[in-house]
């Protein structure tokens, strides 16, 4: 599964690169030698005879305490409570959406859905900008559906997240985190005492020999922090922030067979912002948010919604002729519209007559589960729901 978690505690682990270098510190076992233990910088060194004392005690533990380990390990995998599932939360500049899956035999169903509006200028360009308002709507979400206490997934998208494919030479993970810090200062134009910081191997296409490819994410403390804090304050746990992007990849997993054979748009155009994900042949291979959204078609009040449509379909033109050029020149095949401007029918006309060479679709953030028994519970989703996509890719995070 695509994804980051950009919460500083991971970051902390991932580059701590001197315990590598501790690990090269231990010397190689040796029978005959005295036995040493080094313990961070001191070294205490006992002399036993190995073979007469030390084998026949190894021999009486071994015998006795590994069938105990074995029946705590096998206790542990059978009653071992299944973590609970990730609500996901996706804040959005017209509202805060909710989704919840429950497993029943082995099938997915929806457990919570859940809008609550946000008043305009709340949450602006992916951040949080007017706290009280944002917190009383974030507190009637929470009360309407028992989350307190809730473990939840959160995304953010716009200027405050980087995200970029590089190419390494092969290493181990040890070696990659250990590297990461470097590398992080070459591609990531922040100060990176002010951002957090997550990695992913990833397949990728055409990679050079003994090459690798790593997705590299960055995002601004402040703005997850916020988002955060605000979570916290109305009693859920953030244990996974993720980028928007990568959770409109993931829902789409989920719910869509993705071509393989295909170069394949997924497009979020929300009230506010944009967020563009390409798949090529299957593989997630760029994405790109535009701070232009639903909101940019009817700027100029009573005038004609045209213009400001047009403005977002070029945005999006522009983009994808970026991709393009960097996908070998790889015809875009099909463009799925997600989120609110899919319902905008003048804008789905509209990227009709612009991209005349790939297939647009509206996409359906539940479509898997359209034909699965129950799948919707009480709630009635007979219209498709593009808008979600986001929020069911970061309930589908795993954390
Ligand atoms: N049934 C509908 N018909 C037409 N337009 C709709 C409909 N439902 C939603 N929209 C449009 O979609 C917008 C909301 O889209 P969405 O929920 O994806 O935005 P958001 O995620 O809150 O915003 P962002 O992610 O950009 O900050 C609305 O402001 C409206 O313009
Ligand atoms: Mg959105």
């Amino acid at each position: 599964m695509l994804g980051c978690n950009l919460i500083e505690e991971k970051k902390e682990k991932g580059w701590r690169g001197e315990s590598n270098g501790k690990a090269s510190e231990w010397r190689a076992w040796d029978w005959k030698a005295p036995m040493g233990v080094i313990f961070g910088r001191r070294k205490w060194v006992v002399n036993v005879p190995v073979g007469k004392v030390l084998f026949p005690i190894a021999c009486l533990v071994v015998i006795i305490l590994l069938p105990v380990i074995l029946i705590y390990k096998l206790a542990i995998v059978l009653f071992k409570k299944k973590p609970e599932p990730l609500v996901g939360i996706d804040i959005g500049s017209s509202g805060i959406k909710l989704i919840e899956f429950g497993e029943r035999g082995g099938k997915r169903f929806l457990k919570k859905f859940d809008f609550e509006k946000l008043e305009p200028l709340v949450v602006e360009s992916g951040a949080i900008m007017d706290f009280e308002r944002f917190d009383a709507a974030l507190g009637r979400l929470v009360a309407r559906n028992g989350l307190q206490g809730r473990r939840v997934a959160l995304g953010i998208s716009g200027h405050s997240v980087i995200s970029k494919h590089i190419t390494l030479p092969e290493m181990t993970p040890e070696e990659l985190a250990a590297s990461m810090r470097w590398e992080a200062e070459q591609y990531i134009p922040f100060d990176l005492n002010f951002v957090y910081v997550d990695w992913q191997r990833v397949e990728s296409d055409n990679l050079p020999a003994d090459c690798m490819c790593v997705l590299l994410t960055a995002a601004k403390k402040d703005v997850v922090d916020d988002y955060r804090e605000a979570l916290k304050r109305a009693g859920m746990r953030p244990v996974v922030v993720d980028i928007e992007g990568y959770a409109l990849v993931n829902a789409f997993a989920a719910m869509y067979e993705a071509p393989k054979d295909k170069t394949v748009v997924l497009a979020d155009v929300g009230a506010g912002m944009t967020n563009l994900a390409v798949l090529a042949r299957g593989h997630y291979a760029f994405s790109r948010d535009i701070a232009l959204g639903t909101s940019s078609f009817s700027e100029k009040g009573g005038e004609s919604r045209l213009p400001g449509t047009q403005v977002v379909v070029r945005e999006i033109g522009r983009s994808l002729e970026f991709c393009e050029s960097v996908s070998s020149g790889n015809q875009i095949d099909i463009i799925y519209l997600f989120g609110g401007g899919a319902k905008e029918a003048a804008f789905v006309s509209e990227m009709k007559n612009r991209f005349t060479k790939s297939q647009i679709l509206i996409g359906d953030s539940l479509a898997g589960l359209r034909d699965v028994d129950g799948a919707f519970g009480e709630f009635k989703v007979d219209e498709l729901v593009p808008e979600y996509a986001v929020a069911v890719g970061l309930a589908l995070r795993k954390g």
